[in-house]
Formats: structure tokens, C-alpha cells, sequence
């Protein structure tokens, strides 16, 4: 893995990635989220009550969620009483979404298409949100702006991604150490060969909030449950009790 700031096209290389890998998140991953009563969060699957990632008036919120993949999501938004829309760039992850909407019998837009350039009109949506989505897989200096310009003023945001310990803890093969494996300064892409990942360091994507109109309400870094069932080629439950492995930011559109 390289870790740099260039700017060659990562969209089309995501596309492929996310569509070959597609397969694997039907079954039973996206099913399982699905079913799921009460939305839970990341890797850690960390409970909504605890970390309180959806609005209290999330009833008749008109919702974008940025990298919806199988867009679970949405749904558990759209069980709440929002209007939620999903963007994604893969054709595949949404037939696996459209297949999710007629076995549940809830439905909503899906839109094929990135969500660095959403066609959707200025002013549009009460939430944008990203688990992983659009949080990871986007420019961050292309995707945030996109989202201030979809929300109405007072809009929120609300984001999951990898935190950056994580990112510079990570090895080339993938796994975090508890070793720095690359320097802060400059971290912004990392370029795995066959897709891209975005994980800009906390002074940046602070800047970069406030110089897009946002204000920030919270950056919740999540802790693994002790015990837990879950381990992760990535992360191990161990490195994830000890360093936040994910965390959620969620900031407010001024005005
Ligand atoms: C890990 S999934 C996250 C979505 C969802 N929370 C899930 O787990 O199914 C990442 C998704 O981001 C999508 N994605 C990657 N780059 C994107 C882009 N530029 N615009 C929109 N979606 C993108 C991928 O196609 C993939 O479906």
C-alpha cells in the first residue's frame, strides 16, 4: 500500500472493486442488516442508544445516504419515518439493495452514481450520511462540499470511517500494528493497488468541515466491546479495546 495525496482518478477503479465485491455482501451480510430492530454501527457493531448517530426528529426527514452499498442503512431510516434516498457507484451493490427493498417491501430511490457530483438540486436534504460509504471511499475534499451543497441550512451531517490511528497503523498487508507504519503529515489516500480508501487526519477534516459551512457537534471514536465475538482481518477486538479502530463525526450546516 502507498499512502499519498495525488489525485489520479480513484472513481473508476473503486467502481470495479466495489462491483467485483459485490457478491460477497449479499448473503447473508446484507440480509442480516436488514432484519436488524434497532440500527447498529461499523465494525463493533456498536448500538444506536449508545452512540445516538440519527437525529431524535428523523420523522419526515428527507435523508441522502453517500455510498449507500446494500443500504441498509436507509431503510432503518425509512422504518423511522424518513424520506431517504440512497447514491451509489455500483450497479451491482444496488441490484443486491433492490433486491433487499422487494424482500422487505420498503422502497425508496436508488440512484446509480457518485456521490462526489449527486444530481440532485442545492438546498434538497435534513441528513446526509455515510457509514463507510462515501466516509472512505470518496475525496474528502470533493464529497464534503458536495454534501454542504445538498443539505438546507441547519442540515446535519453525520459520518463513519476508520480513524486515522488506524491508517497509520496499518500495514501494506492490510492489518493494523501497534506500530506506525507511515507518517501522519501527508496521509490523505491510501492506495491499495485495486482501490482507493480516504482517511484525512483530524486537524484536516476539521478545517475542512468548518471551511465547508459545517459546525462540528461531536467525533465519537468508538471502543470495542470487552468481550466480544467479532475479530477482523484488519483489526483485531484486541488493537480495537485498546486505540479507537472507527469513529463518527457528526457536524451541523450553518445558517
Ligand atoms: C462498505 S460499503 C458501505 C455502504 C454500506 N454501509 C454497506 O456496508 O453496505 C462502500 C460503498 O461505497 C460505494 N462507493 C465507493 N465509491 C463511491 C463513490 N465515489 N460514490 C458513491 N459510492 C461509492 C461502493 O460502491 C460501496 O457500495
Amino acid at each position: 500500500m502507498i499512502a499519498h495525496d495525488g489525485h489520479a482518478d480513484h472513481v473508476e477503479q473503486n467502481r470495479r472493486y466495489w462491483d467485483d465485491e459485490a457478491a460477497a455482501w449479499h448473503e447473508p451480510l446484507a440480509r442480516d442488516h436488514w432484519l436488524q430492530a434497532e440500527p447498529s454501527w461499523g465494525l463493533w457493531a456498536t448500538p444506536e442508544s449508545e452512540v445516538s448517530v440519527l437525529p431524535d426528529d428523523i420523522g419526515g426527514m428527507r435523508t441522502i445516504e453517500l455510498g449507500c452499498g446494500t443500504a441498509y442503512v436507509s431503510a432503518w431510516l425509512a422504518r423511522a419515518g424518513a424520506h431517504p434516498i440512497g447514491i451509489d457507484l455500483s450497479e451491482k451493490q444496488l441490484a443486491t439493495a433492490r433486491a433487499m427493498q422487494a424482500e422487505f417491501g420498503i422502497d425508496f430511490p436508488l440512484v446509480l452514481g457518485k456521490a462526489e457530483a449527486v444530481p440532485y438540486d442545492d438546498n434538497t436534504f435534513d441528513l446526509a450520511i455515510s457509514e463507510y460509504g462515501a466516509s472512505l471511499w470518496c475525496d474528502p475534499y470533493q464529497w464534503i462540499p458536495e454534501a454542504a451543497r445538498l443539505l438546507v441550512p441547519g442540515g446535519r451531517l453525520v459520518f463513519m470511517r476508520y480513524s486515522p490511528l488506524f491508517a497509520l497503523c496499518v500495514q501494506p498487508e492490510g492489518s493494523a500494528s501497534t506500530t506506525l507504519s507511515r507518517p501522519q503529515f501527508g496521509l490523505t489516500r491510501l492506495d491499495w493497488g485495486n482501490h482507493v480508501q480516504f482517511i484525512l487526519p483530524h486537524g484536516e477534516m476539521l478545517r475542512l468541515l468548518r471551511s465547508s459551512g459545517f459546525v462540528v457537534e461531536d467525533l465519537i471514536e468508538v471502543q470495542a466491546p470487552r468481550p466480544t465475538d467479532r475479530d477482523y482481518a484488519e483489526i483485531s477486538a484486541d488493537w480495537a479495546q485498546q486505540w479507537p479502530s472507527e469513529e463518527i463525526w457528526k457536524a451541523r450546516l450553518t445558517g
